[in-house]
């Protein structure tokens, strides 16, 4: 992995110095025309800066973020972001640089993105890759059009059926079916593993491939996935890895040495950037040789010394995004990239594997667990006792914990667990916190057994109480103004 190098910029200038290039420092008054200049200031609000804190400090107060709490939500990888990520976000050779510059002027970002790219496709095992996307379903949609354009150049249109596990998360389907794929779902077998056989009966003429991603979203490894991986690819398919549970294996096992030939990653989970509500987020894509030709434009590359935006591939899908990406976003994951180091990323995992695994054991005994083994990053616990027996669902559970300020986990999903509580600790929580989280999970089902009409009635504790969920999905209150008026 290169040393990335920072120069400030002069003052008075834009751009910075790339160290080992000749381009000169450029001065904005000769890049932009004086006409596009401002003359006055910016009519922009004026306030102090005690009343921008308060409401802002309020806003923040409103909402439950991973520093207030304990963030256990299956899936999404809830770890701490670094503050130093923040500080190289914000460095101003990256912030003062307009999109529109050219290579020449934006030589540390391209440098840094080509950085970024070649660590990535160390760390998945492929050729190369775009860092475009700008969420994990987008980076699913780019792969599977990338199959599309890889099947068009075999003159293999008659391929069109993509295989998916029941267990897939909801925008794996979605983004195949948006690229013009018919979806065959899988069932998984009784030890929630996707079955070799069950994949055989569709290795024909018409297959274009399978996307899954392992560890599953059970927490549990594939463990046939070699024997899976051979059975497609000599059916003449492709295998697609959906990467958002790649925080279990870093520095362990690589998508590529699995047989994957296009991997997305989800920088907002594995690589510690903020998710915000729902983005911005980043999902760059990897792929093996068979589907770098396509890749979408531009592609970061280095000629000679200079890095540059190269749209000389004719066989691409074309743009996926405009401009780079998500920049504040890729300069956080290349900053974690670096602070970590191979061996950090590898530990990462390994405490993933390892708190999951604690909790996992500590709950077993108090809500169903359905799938019973050693598991990754994350496990599945089931709530179906305690609605038979009690009338306590999932989600009285996960209104519970909100009570004591703890982030639900992910419930209701997988969609083959019965009343579900997907639970994904991290590495970054102490045992102090994981051992909370125990005890008040334990005292939870106490309570749904002894008491359960109060467990109905949570959060009482926090900002806004039980609301009307299937309301509020059905008829969405999408406009602050109304949402302030209906209150
Ligand atoms: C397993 C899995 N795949 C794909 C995604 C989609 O990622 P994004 O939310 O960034 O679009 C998620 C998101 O939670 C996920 O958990």
């Amino acid at each position: 992995m290169s040393r990335l190098i920072f120069e400030k910029s002069r003052p008075g200038t834009v751009g910075y110095r790339y160290p080992n290039c000749d381009v000169p420092y450029c001065d904005s008054k000769e890049l932009f025309k004086q006409n596009l200049i401002r003359r006055e200031p910016a009519r922009l609000p004026e306030m102090g800066e005690n009343e921008v804190i308060r409401h802002f400090t309020e806003l923040s107060r409103r909402n439950f973020g991973i520093d207030l709490g304990f963030y256990p939500l299956g899936s999404c990888t809830m770890k701490y972001n670094p503050r130093i990520n923040e500080k190289s976000a914000g460095l101003d050779g990256f912030n003062a640089l307009h999109p529109l510059q050219p290579d020449e002027q934006s030589q540390g970002t391209l440098e840094m993105m080509y950085d970024l790219i070649a660590s990535l496709s160390e760390v998945t095992g492929m050729k190369w890759g775009t860092l475009a996307p700008f969420a994990g379903a987008h980076g699913e949609f780019t792969g599977m059009k990338l199959f599309k354009a890889y099947f068009r150049a075999r003159g293999e249109m008659g391929r069109t059926k993509i295989l998916m596990p029941d267990s897939a998360h909801g925008t794996n389907p979605a983004s195949a079916h948006i690229a013009g794929f018919d979806i065959v779902e899988i069932k998984s077998d009784s030890r929630g593993h996707v079955d070799p056989s069950v994949v055989r009966e569709y290795c024909d003429e018409t297959l274009a491939g399978i996307m899954m991603t392992n560890p599953n979203t059970l927490g549990i490894f594939e463990k046939e996935i070699m024997e899976i991986a051979g059975m497609i690819h000599e059916a003449g398919g492709l295998l697609y890895y959906d990467g958002a549970n790649m925080n279990a294996i870093m520095g362990k096992v690589m998508p590529g040495k699995m047989g994957f030939d296009c991997v997305h990653l989800n920088l907002h989970k594995t690589f510690s950037t903020p998710h915000g509500g729902g983005g911005p987020g980043a999902g760059p894509v990897f792929v093996n040789e068979k589907l770098i030709e396509f890749l979408p434009t531009p592609v970061v590359e280095k000629e000679g010394e200079l890095y540059i935006n190269s749209f000389n591939h004719s066989l691409s899908i074309g743009r996926v995004g405009g401009f780079h990406g998500n920049i504040g976003v890729l300069i956080r994951a290349m900053t974690y990239i670096l602070i970590n180091g191979e061996d950090g990323l590898t530990d990462v995992s390994e405490f993933a594997v390892l708190n999951a695994n604690y909790l996992r054991e500590k709950l077993k005994d108090f809500y169903d667990l359905p799938y019973d083994e050693v598991c990754k990053h994350e496990f599945v616990l089931s709530a179906k006792s305690l609605k038979e027996n009690y009338g306590i669902s999932a989600l009285d559970i996960a209104k519970g914990l909100l009570d004591k300020n703890i982030h639900p986990p992910t419930i209701y999903f997988p969609l083959i667990v019965e009343e579900a509580l997907m639970i994904e600790p991290t590495e970054t929580e102490t045992r102090e916190t994981l051992d909370g989280f125990v005890e008040v999970m334990i005292s939870l089902a106490k309570i749904a057994s002894s008491d359960p009409d109060s467990l109905h009635m949570a959060p009482v504790n926090a900002l806004v109480g039980r609301v009307d969920e299937v309301l509020a999905a059905r008829k969405p209150v999408v406009n602050y103004f109304n949402a302030e008026e209906e209150r």
